[in-house]
């Protein structure tokens, strides 16, 4: 565990979909916190982690299934406030006097509810709650069991059809629990709990980007010592991120490889290289291995394949730089805090692989290497801001993800070098299109992919028989889900005369109005 001057809060846990909104809400109050799963906490941990509050998540299990998962019990008796949401309301009522009872049809919600307060006792836990002219306050509900009787030393602050203990509190110990989710869009006031409850806790509000950019280069300094990094540079914002926040800590230590597999969108290999040279003095490789890939890609044309190839020789390319560098031993990463939090999920497990996701993942234990990652403690949106912090052009920090087998997955079928220029042309255009009207900003992500069958037109007076394209554009705040851009007519339209006119090879283009799920936003 990292030593940090900024105050902590604890997230126990329990295996909820929504813990990471937790964090992000408590992010906003600018308040630092991990999130660790139960198994995890034990009193040694609880003692080196040393939180200023903890706060319970929600979770699947049942309280009343033997050995559904606890805290352990030093957690109360540490002397920091506690809030416990949901099942970690009733984790909290039942290990320290309370009951719980199964959930009823009559009791159990799922959904829109109200909660009213309790009785005329408003402590700061409730401030800026129930102002409205009807006294309620709006919440999600999604519990089948519900507390039946509150622990010795609580009181009920708040109550809802389903939920006669929406909201209790022992305002001596600072305990508080509610049975809803306050860090949900669906409590549109639940920020607020969470602000009172950690200015109660003491929080300052401390945990800024400029903090944040500093303690980063310290631990940078601290871990690295007078060693050798080499970063894996894809042009994408997180690893331009790390790249430049490592060049300002370890300056000449860091070396940069720019891997060039041939499958880069139109000019890219250019913008990403001169961006950093003309900004950032900083040793870079520009790797141009296209040659490399294109041709063990050649005649393959199923996905997985595609992947599985591309990922084996950016490590063979990226080791022959690291080895040529010499006396490496350290490899940063861009990783965020949503991937560390994925790889110690609490429900664990492999999930169905849907694709094999390309990255640098294996080359540290295949090197031999240390890992770097400064900003596995930031989410996407964070990541940007300090990108904003470190100076980076606000050109580069908006930009769309861009997978790391690029344009190979945005070619069903066999790749080509005919293809692959046809595609970025059309790619360039739309692109283009989507600026000119001022869409960029709104979409997740947007490309063109370049479909494995040629289709016939008329074109002047003559029959073409050319290629058919698909426009995708995607709106989602993490990828994980997402839904198409409801372009206008118009847009489309416009776009499909300019590609068309514009780009020899394609005389048909069609939009992609499938949702993730059941899509996936790439083609393959
Ligand atoms: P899918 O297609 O799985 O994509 O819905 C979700 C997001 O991930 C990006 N993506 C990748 N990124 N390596 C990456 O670095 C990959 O292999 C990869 N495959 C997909 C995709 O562009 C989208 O933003």
């Amino acid at each position: 565990m990292t030593q940090h001057s900024h105050d902590r809060l604890l997230i126990i846990d329990f295996g909820s979909q929504v813990t990471q909104l937790i964090a992000r809400r408590l992010r906003e109050l600018n308040v630092y916190c991990e999130i660790h799963p139960y198994q995890n906490v034990t009193a040694a941990f609880l003692a080196e982690f040393a939180p200023k509050a903890v706060i319970f998540s929600g979770g699947p299990d049942s309280v009343m299934r033997e050995g559904s998962p606890r805290p352990p019990r030093e957690v109360y008796e540490i002397g920091v406030p506690i809030l416990g949401i949901c099942y970690g309301q009733q984790v909290m009522m039942q290990d320290l006097g309370g009951k719980v009872e199964a959930g009823e049809h009559a009791t159990a919600e799922f959904g829109r509810a109200y909660v009213t307060p309790a009785s005329d006792s408003r402590p700061d836990f409730v401030n800026g709650w129930f102002m409205d002219g009807s006294g309620r306050e709006q919440v999600w509900m999604s519990h089948g069991d519900h507390v039946s009787e509150i622990a010795s030393g609580f009181e009920v602050l708040g109550t809802s059809p389903g939920a006669p203990f929406a909201i209790t509190a022992d305002l001596k110990r600072r305990f508080f629990a509610v049975q809803f989710h306050p860090e949900v869009h669906h409590t549109p006031n639940g920020k607020t709990l969470y602000e009172n409850f950690v200015r109660d806790a003491g929080f300052t509000g401390d945990w800024t980007m400029g903090a944040y950019r500093e303690d980063a280069i310290e631990r940078i300094r601290d871990q690295v010592g007078d060693k050798k990094v080499v970063c894996a540079l894809s042009g994408g914002v997180d690893s331009s991120v790390a790249a430049v926040l490592l060049h300002e800590a370890i300056g000449e230590q860091l070396t940069c490889v720019f891997v060039d597999h041939g499958l880069l969108r139109q000019n890219e290999a250019e913008e990403v290289v001169g961006m950093f040279r003309e900004h950032y003095n900083l040793p870079l490789i520009h790797a141009d291995e296209s040659e490399l890939f294109l041709g063990e890609l050649d005649g393959v044309s199923d996905p997985e394949t595609k992947r599985k190839i591309i990922g084996k020789l950016f490590i063979d390319v990226f080791q022959k730089h690291a080895d040529s560098i010499g006396g490496v031993e350290f490899l940063a990463q861009g990783t965020l805090y949503p991937d560390v939090i994925e790889s110690v999920s609490f429900s664990g497990g492999p999930s169905v692989t849907i694709k094999s996701h390309h990255n640098v993942g294996g080359l540290p234990e295949k090197m031999g290497l240390k890992l770097v990652e400064p900003l596995r403690e930031l989410f996407k949106d964070e990541v940007r801001a300090l990108g904003h912090e470190l100076g980076l052009p606000a050109s580069f920090i908006g930009r769309h993800p861009f997978p790391g087998p690029g344009l190979a997955i945005r070619c069903p079928g066999e790749i080509t070098r005919a293809k692959l220029e046809i595609l970025r042309k059309a790619d360039a255009v739309y692109i283009d299109q989507i600026r000119k009207h001022g869409l960029y900003d709104e979409i997740w992500q947007a490309f063109v992919a370049i479909l494995p069958v040629r289709t016939v037109g008329v074109m002047g007076d003559g029959r073409t028989y050319d290629y058919a394209c698909a426009l995708r554009a995607v709106t989602s705040v993490d990828g994980m889900t997402a839904d198409y851009y409801p372009f206008t007519h118009e847009f489309l339209g416009e776009t499909a005369t300019r590609i068309i006119n514009e780009v020899k090879g394609i005389n048909r283009v069609t939009y992609d109005i499938t949702s993730k799920p059941p899509g996936t936003i790439e083609w393959e």
